[in-house]
């Protein structure tokens, strides 16, 4: 069931998404992690953020509204309080998912991690606004994009997956400009900006007016990004977005993605990433695929 994702190894490739496991540890009573592949932080920010208002998250047909804000307890906190736990967790592999408001906090906030030993790579969150850039998302503007990635990669002591955000018209150009600054691997999707209004108050049902989109809703969008971006790129893609079962797994990897990472299921089900890694295997077996890694790119498209 092994993969390799730029140079790291993992013993599955079904890994938690960032934002919807916590910070890894508290979910170690509940889930075997060594069952799993790895699992991804929360966002980690140069300072500490308390997030956005309630309501922060709401559940909508077939998926979910999110606007958490990104709370965090902040890059120096994690290292201090989490990682000396995390570090002593065998057999699965911890990725530091990192943003910032310019390119300079990302930066910063991987040269503390740089130094911190535990985390295996670093996954860039691009769906940040660019607060030197009047706020325009990095990962919707190719040169803001390129900028930060080359930046990010030159500090980086350990490969570097860059999350694309899918709000944009040409996902396969954004995961060019990506490969192109430096990256390693890029993963996607994240949230697609939605919103929803309660009819009877006329307000917006999420206090932050939008929110994420995510869960099964996105699925077949999300599989036809990773399509497009595996015609574009040579690097290896992690593909997101409604994995609640092995066959979704399997789908994403068909359309050309290495690994596939698993969030929302999580709020279902928390132990939805060990049950997918634990069914992609049995798929395996009852498909006759020897060796998991023949799966990506193997849709006759
Ligand atoms: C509550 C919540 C919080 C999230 N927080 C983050 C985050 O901090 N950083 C990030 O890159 N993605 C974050 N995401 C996005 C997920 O990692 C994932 O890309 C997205 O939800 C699509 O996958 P899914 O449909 O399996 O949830 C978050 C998603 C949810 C639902």
């Amino acid at each position: 069931m092994r993969v390799t994702v730029a140079g790291v190894e993992f013993s599955s490739p079904v890994i938690a998404a960032s934002g919807t496991f916590g910070y890894g540890i508290e979910f170690e009573d509940i889930v075997s992690l060594d069952r799993i592949g790895g699992f991804v932080t929360k966002g980690l920010s140069r300072e500490p953020m308390a997030g956005n208002p309630a309501p922060r998250i709401i559940e909508t047909a077939a998926g979910m509204m999110n606007a958490i804000g990104l709370q965090n307890m902040g890059v120096r906190a994690f290292i201090a309080e989490k990682l000396p736990k995390l570090r002593k967790i065998t057999g699965t592999v911890i990725i530091a998912n990192v943003f910032g408001f310019t390119i300079e906090d990302c930066v910063e906030v991987i040269q503390a991690l740089n130094d911190a030993p535990g985390v295996a790579m670093y996954e860039l969150n691009a769906s940040c606004p660019n607060t030197s850039h009047g706020g325009m998302v990095f990962g919707t503007d190719p040169p803001q994009l390129w900028e930060l990635v080359a930046r990010c990669k030159a500090a980086a002591r350990r490969p570097l997956m860059v999350k694309l955000s899918p709000n944009v018209t040409d996902i396969g150009l954004m995961a060019r400009v990506a490969a192109d600054g430096g990256a390693d691997a890029v993963s996607l999707v994240n949230t697609f900006v939605s919103l929803a209004i309660d009819v009877e108050t006329r307000r917006p049902r999420i206090a932050n007016i939008t929110g994420g989109l995510s869960g099964p809703a996105i699925k077949p969008i999300a599989v036809r990004m990773v399509h497009e971006v595996s015609r574009n790129v040579t690097i290896p893609i992690v593909g997101m977005g409604g994995v609640v079962r092995a066959e979704d797994a399997v789908e994403f990897m068909m359309a050309g993605a290495t690994a596939v990472q698993v969030g929302t299921a999580s709020y279902a089900d928390p132990r939805a990433v060990e049950n997918v890694a634990n069914g992609l295997k049995r798929w395996c077996v009852t498909h006759q695929v020897p060796h998991v890694s023949s799966l990506t790119g193997s849709a006759l498209l």
